[in-house]
């Protein structure tokens, strides 16, 4: 995965994106967005916001920034606004050099982007810099179960779809390891738990 790919196989997604994936995901949507707990007033920051399909689930008087890569998926992003209580600006920018002040946001959003960036750990480390202390990140995405090892099928399924701009086999334990933040809750969601719903909070 590099970002010139990711840019041209979401720019090839981007008209479909909703209509293929829209239902399958809305579950684990809602739940990371119930996990997250959002309140009014609070700056929320979307990383890889993608066709901005999470802003949808945002609860009244959020503020917040959208970034990604792909001008074709933010374009169909800013179709979805205005988002009604909410006031939502959307930025290009990569996750692994977010275009963001530190410590700027109560809460993050990583939903189906640390499979997708070239460098998970890096694109940790930005959502955990522009996080003020004690703050949130929620992520929604599949992970390969820590320790363990992609089985062949695995492996040859990863061959397919990380040209399809995702990668089947990180593990989430890696991405997370010498970060000051904690697990603060882990769920299995869709796909009989392939895909997880995890909550993270930033140790201060
Ligand atoms: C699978 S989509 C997920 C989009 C959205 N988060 C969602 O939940 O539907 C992955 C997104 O990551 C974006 N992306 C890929 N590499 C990126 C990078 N280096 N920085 C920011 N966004 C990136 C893609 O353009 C795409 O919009």
């Amino acid at each position: 995965m590099n970002n010139q790919r990711n840019r041209f196989v979401y720019r090839l997604w981007a008209p479909v994106y909703d209509a293929v994936l829209g239902r399958l995901f809305q579950q684990g949507r809602r739940r990371a967005m119930e996990q997250l707990g959002l309140k009014a007033g609070e700056r929320l920051c979307l990383v890889g916001v993608g066709t901005g399909a999470d802003l949808l689930h945002l609860p009244k008087g959020v503020n917040g920034i959208g970034v990604d890569l792909s001008e074709a998926m933010l374009d169909r992003a800013k179709k979805k606004l205005p988002i009604e209580g909410c006031d939502i600006e959307l930025r290009v920018g990569d996750a692994q050099a977010l275009p963001l002040d530190d410590r700027a946001f109560d809460a993050v959003i990583l939903n189906l982007i640390l499979s997708v960036v070239p460098d998970p750990a890096l694109c940790m480390s930005e959502a955990i810099r522009v996080l003020r202390p004690g703050g949130r990140i929620v992520i929604f995405d599949k992970f390969l179960p820590d320790g363990t090892e992609p089985t062949w099928g695995r492996r040859l399924a990863n061959l397919v779809s990380t040209r399809l701009g995702t990668d089947l086999n990180r593990r989430l334990g890696d991405i997370l390891s010498g970060f000051p933040c904690e697990v603060a809750r882990d769920e299995p969601s869709i796909l009989g738990g392939m895909y997880r719903v995890v909550l993270i909070r930033q140790i201060p």
